[in-house]
């Protein structure tokens, strides 16, 4: 049904996990209450008479959507444990669709895949590799060799990630805008938007469309000269919050291995913050490429005081990704009236730390009210103001990197 429905339509179905292909289509009323919610990770996190133990001991919770006050469940298993969660699974409908508001429950068991073995030489990914949360209708034979790490990306020369220690720091503004500016002098660039918990491109983007799915294959959306592609693109926001640890990891491999990124000079990663998992993933897979481009790690001056930038830093420097620099964004206030400059934090804290820990400084991104409202309009601030200051400083930041990544083709050619 599943390979049919993209077929008749063309497009990427909201929502398509593992190999079940009854779960409903989400749309925004999908959502279930977060009340509701966690009621029902209440009960499947409950000792079940006939388990023994609690549903989750045996599956995670991959996806919650209610549709007409019933609520669909998706769980995934290994095949081994299908056979103890079946039989307790009408019980633990009836104990969901007792939740005030709703009218029914259906749990769908997903029984994960076998994953093919890596070749002997690949570097070890984080479990939970084998996931693929979309199903692209009938290539999945074909998935594990599509998502060995020496196929990956196979017409993008260069990665380079935007990485911070923490979130809220304006690693996805940058990204953007980065971007943006690269597209802008001419570079062929995508973007991927690898924070799974809280994609944020859809938005900066201003798109909202549903990628199409041709051959398998997933069309990234082209939006402001770049190719981009993006968790929010594909299912609702609330419903990738849910995912667990290996839907993560399956997701990003599939953003790698099955979306047609055709010929790139550069792939934009806005890395999820943090050190975790996911970064862990994505350098291993990508360190080839990686290593043609490189880290911009984006920091505020006061976390550069609160170490999250050193982490960020050092868990690069583990993977032998080249650190391209370091950015200071809110670095400080332009008044928009008289244009008067406030360091709020102290000035040069992220020079200093960049020549401490022998990176490039890479630059400073003024705090403007500005470059929060293009963020939410849609419109990188790069090409809705080229003249601002907050232009000008991004249009800076794309032209190192730019030379940066000549440079490495240069030195790969030679
Ligand atoms: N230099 C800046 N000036 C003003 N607002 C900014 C700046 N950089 C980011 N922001 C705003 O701060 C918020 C967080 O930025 P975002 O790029 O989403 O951070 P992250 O991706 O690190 O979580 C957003 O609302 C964004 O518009
Ligand atoms: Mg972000």
């Amino acid at each position: 049904m599943l390979a049919c429905l993209l077929s008749q339509t063309g497009r990427f179905p909201e929502k398509s996990l593992g190999m079940t292909d009854h779960t409903p289509p989400t749309d925004p009323s999908d959502t279930p209450s977060v009340s509701a919610e966690k009621r029902i990770s209440e009960i499947l996190g409950s000792e079940q008479a006939g388990l023994g133990s609690n549903v989750l001991a045996f599956a995670s919770l991959e996806g919650v959507s209610v549709r007409d006050g019933h609520a669909h469940v998706s769980l995934a298993t290994s095949r081994d444990n299908v056979s103890r969660v079946e039989p307790i699974r009408p019980h633990v409908e009836a104990e969901i669709a007792r939740i005030p508001g709703l009218t029914g429950a259906t749990i769908s068991l997903t029984a994960h895949r076998a994953t093919t073995p890596p070749p002997a030489n690949a570097p070890s990914a984080p479990a939970g590799g084998g996931h693929r949360p979309f199903n692209l209708g009938g290539q999945s034979r074909n998935a594990a060799s599509r998502h060995a790490p020496e196929t990956l990306l196979p017409g993008v020369k260069a990665v380079v990630a935007v990485a911070s220690g923490k979130g809220g720091v304006g690693k996805s503004t940058t990204a953007v805008n980065l971007a943006a500016g690269l597209a802008k002098q001419g570079v062929r660039t995508g973007l991927l938007d690898a924070d799974i918990y809280g994609p944020s491109l859809p938005r900066m983007l201003g798109k909202n469309a549903r990628p199409e799915v041709v051959d398998g294959r997933i069309i990234p959306i082209e939006a402001w000269g770049l190719k981009s592609m993006s968790i929010g693109y594909l299912v609702d926001e609330h419903q990738a919050m849910i995912w667990r640890g290996p839907m993560v990891m399956g997701a990003l491999t599939q953003f790698l291995g099955e979306v047609d990124w055709g010929e790139l000079d550069v792939l934009v990663i806005d890395m999820p913050p943090g050190t975790g998992d996911a970064q862990l993933t994505l350098a291993q897979k990508l360190g080839a490429k990686m290593a043609k481009g490189g880290a911009v790690i984006v920091s505020t001056p006061q976390d550069i005081a609160l170490l999250d930038a050193r982490r960020g830093v050092s868990m690069f420097e583990r993977m032998e990704t080249p650190i391209l620099g370091v950015v200071e964004n809110m670095s400080y206030f332009c008044c928009p009236n008289c244009n008067h400059r406030t360091e709020l934090f102290g000035h040069g804290g992220a020079q200093e730390e960049a020549k401490r820990l022998g990176v490039p400084f890479l630059g400073e991104i003024p705090l403007l009210a500005d470059i929060r409202a293009s963020g939410d309009d849609g419109t990188p601030i790069i090409l809705s103001a080229p003249d601002s200051e907050a232009a000008h400083a991004y249009t800076a930041l794309a032209s190192t990197i730019a030379a940066a990544l000549a440079a490495s083709d240069e030195k790969a050619s030679s």
